[in-house]
């Protein structure tokens, strides 16, 4: 017992002798955290600490539901105990082999009222980490429920910076982050990541959302967070039926920002592969596509004279994919229903229908004829009843015509987005959560894959459904073509450690016409031309696509080289250095291969980063292929200058990495012998 809780329990009025049994702790495998439970006082805390030291003080837990007022917890028993120290092997992802070493502590807790008279409340402790889950397993079968309020806190101890933006935004998590006091916390999306003054790094985020409301954070001024669960439109956070579990709350604690960045915990909350074999149906990879020239407005989605999509054009990028060894071509505006404005118009797409210039059969057996797969596309514009009506026929189609990935989208502003009752919903409240699963589990029995915009934020599913392989869910590159401004340079520094700690981004990088017209800074790619080759490595997605226009690469072959040579599939990945929102430096290593990529990118500021090779195999020769920014290169004045070095080096080497403002390095590490 801590004195903490002491101090606690006195002020409460409990009896010191009394609480024995109604306080466990457990530990992390090496004894790095502590996780103790307690119930006194008519509530139920949590606590945590990390080498002795407090990280989340006496926090509540507990959910209210509607017809009961909020329960009195008023004891904890039957804990039970368990360990687990295993590998599994992920389809494909940042990492093969991944270990799942925690310690498990369930209690259950009694309560006052009917439906929380007894919650089993489940923590996993890791070394680096934890999650926590409720479970109402005693709730009769089939009984309604309504979640009216989840108790769920985090009070943190000491003064911590957080990287945020202010939940509930109407272009749902595609913003720009801020840096402020974790206090200044209003609400918060997750994951949410935080450094404090101890010098730890904290990221809260929650794993497996299944059929529930996703959770933001909620602030109350003096460093306490509630979770906030997104609503239906009739006020209820969550509606079940029967028995029921939480998705898990999550924790990451680390001592450096890449210890958060390393931390597999969020998969190893996922339950296992539902698709052992997808392997034999979907394979990572990099693609081109229709995309860019449209957010230039070269071409349009719509059909008329500039329509993108048409069978001449997608055959040149099939041929361009071809040609430099791509294995997909994604194409947008295929479909009836984007003329006008379609975003207003939603439930007009048919994810049957083709624009008559567009010879879907042809297209995909003339890229099979060359080794290349078309990507799909429905864009659903957040009318998800004309697209769930229409979901089965749409799956079937792409499947017959041999399309084994499609991009969904759902570009409507959260908080409108209709569901069949005519109801307003959030874009990631439990009627989305369910909406994409069920678009996930329709594609996986067609066989096909899915990279979601606009999505409800990453949780880990990925395990459970390997094929929902990528989102969006943050700013990505296409608000470098018209966004206002364009995404600033320390972006990508944050990117690393605040969404992408939930999983793949489909960020799109390979932008080598960093300018692309433009004379405005904040309207231009901010980046040199090194850094988008650096983010194939930097951010990890098991499909990258190679954004920029045909021409743009043909220009720079040399350059272009990269990103045809770097996988998408990696054995291992290393976070080699970093601090949020200034720097990151990446290592990973390809499934199966002997090579090493690497990739860095800074902030505005130039910077020279020494880095050691101690991570190549000993014994070893490799011959370094560093694209860098020239030293003259500057996002601002200069973005394209960039050179190309090979030198030999084996792992008892450094280098020194000098990064322009806005600049980044990518390096293939081929293996000589
Ligand atoms: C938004 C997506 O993020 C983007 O990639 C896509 O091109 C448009 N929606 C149109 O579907
Ligand atoms: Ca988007």
């Amino acid at each position: 017992m801590t004195l903490r809780t002491l101090a606690l329990l006195a002020l409460l009025g409990a009896p010191a002798g009394a609480q024995a049994a109604d306080r466990e702790c457990a530990q992390s495998p090496a004894g790095v955290i502590e996780v103790c439970v307690s119930v006194a006082g008519g509530k139920a805390h949590y606590e945590v600490s990390r080498k002795g030291v407090a990280v989340l003080a006496p926090s509540e837990l507990g959910l209210s539901f509607a017809g009961e007022q909020a329960a009195r917890y008023t004891g904890l028993s039957n804990p039970r105990r368990a360990s687990v120290d295993t590998h599994w092997e992920q389809p494909w992802g940042e990492q093969r082999l991944i270990r799942d070493n925690h310690n498990e502590l369930t209690v259950t807790l009694t309560g006052d009222t009917a439906l929380n008279k007894s919650v089993d409340v489940t923590f996993r402790i890791f070394d680096e980490g934890l999650g926590f889950r409720y479970a109402y397993g005693a709730i009769p079968a089939g009984q309604p429920v309504a979640v009216t309020a989840d108790r769920t806190q985090f009070a943190l101890t000491g003064p911590y910076q957080a990287w945020w933006y202010q939940g509930l935004g109407q272009e749902r998590d595609e913003y720009l982050y801020t840096q402020t006091d974790a206090r200044r916390i209003t609400l918060a999306e997750t994951p949410l990541t935080m450094k404090g003054a101890n010098g730890l790094y904290l990221s809260f985020h929650e794993a497996a959302l299944v059929d529930f409301p996703s959770m933001l954070l909620q602030g109350n001024g003096s460093g306490t967070l509630t979770a906030w669960l997104m609503p239906w439109p009739d006020g209820v956070l969550a509606k079940k039926a029967g028995p029921f579990a939480t998705p898990w709350r999550t924790l990451l604690i680390g001592e450096s920002a890449g210890a958060l960045a390393d931390s597999r915990i969020e998969l190893n909350l996922n339950e296992p592969s539902r698709l052992p074999d997808i392997r034999s149906w979907f394979k990572p990879g990099k693609y081109v596509g229709v995309w860019w020239e449209m957010h230039l407005n070269k071409t349009t989605w719509g059909s008329g004279r500039s329509h993108g999509a048409t069978t001449a054009n997608v055959r040149q990028y099939i041929d361009f994919a071809a040609k430099y060894g791509f294995d997909g071509v994604l194409v947008e505006g295929w479909n009836q229903g984007w003329d006008g404005d379609w975003v207003a118009n939603g439930d007009k797409f048919s994810f049957t229908r083709s624009y008559p210039d567009f010879d879907l059969p042809g297209l995909t057996a003339y890229g099979q004829s060359k080794g290349v797969k078309l990507i799909g596309h429905h864009e659903t514009a957040g009318a998800v009843v004309n697209y769930e009506n229409q979901l089965e026929e749409a799956m079937k189609l792409y499947q017959s015509v041999g399309v084994s990935a499609v991009k969904t989208g759902y570009v409507r502003h959260s908080g409108t987005i209709a569901d069949r009752d005519g109801g307003q919903q959030w874009f990631a409240g439990q009627y989305m959560v369910d909406h994409h699963l069920k678009v996930v589990e329709t594609a996986a029995r067609h066989r096909i894959a899915i990279n979601t915009h606009e999505p409800v934020k990453d949780t880990g599913l990925r395990r459970t459904w390997p094929n929902w392989i990528s989102r969006e869910g943050a700013r990505g590159q296409e608000f470098n073509a018209w966004g206002n401004p364009t995404n600033p340079p320390e972006h990508i520094t944050i990117l690393p450690f605040t969404r992408m700690l939930a999983g793949p981004m489909d960020y799109t990088p390979g932008i080598f016409d960093l300018v692309h017209g433009q004379e405005a800074l904040t309207r231009r790619v901010q980046s040199t031309l090194a850094t988008q080759l650096a983010l194939y490595v930097v951010l990890y997605s098991p499909i990258h696509m190679a954004a920029d226009l045909p021409e743009n690469y043909e220009a720079r072959p040399d350059a272009f080289q990269f990103i045809r040579d770097v996988p998408t599939d990696w054995e291992v990945s290393r976070t080699l250095a970093a601090e949020i929102g200034d720097y990151v430096v990446v290592a990973r290593q390809p499934r199966g291969g002997k090579d090493w990529f690497l990739g860095a990118v800074t902030d505005e500021n130039a910077r020279r980063l020494t880095q050691r090779l101690d991570f190549l195999a000993p014994g070893k020769r490799y011959e370094a292929q560093i694209y860098r920014d020239d030293p003259g290169a500057d996002y601002r004045t200069n973005p394209t200058s960039y050179e190309i070095v090979k030198q030999g080096v084996t792992h008892a080497d450094t280098l020194t990495l000098d990064l322009a403002p806005g600049g980044g390095t990518a390096i293939r590490f081929k293996a000589l012998d």
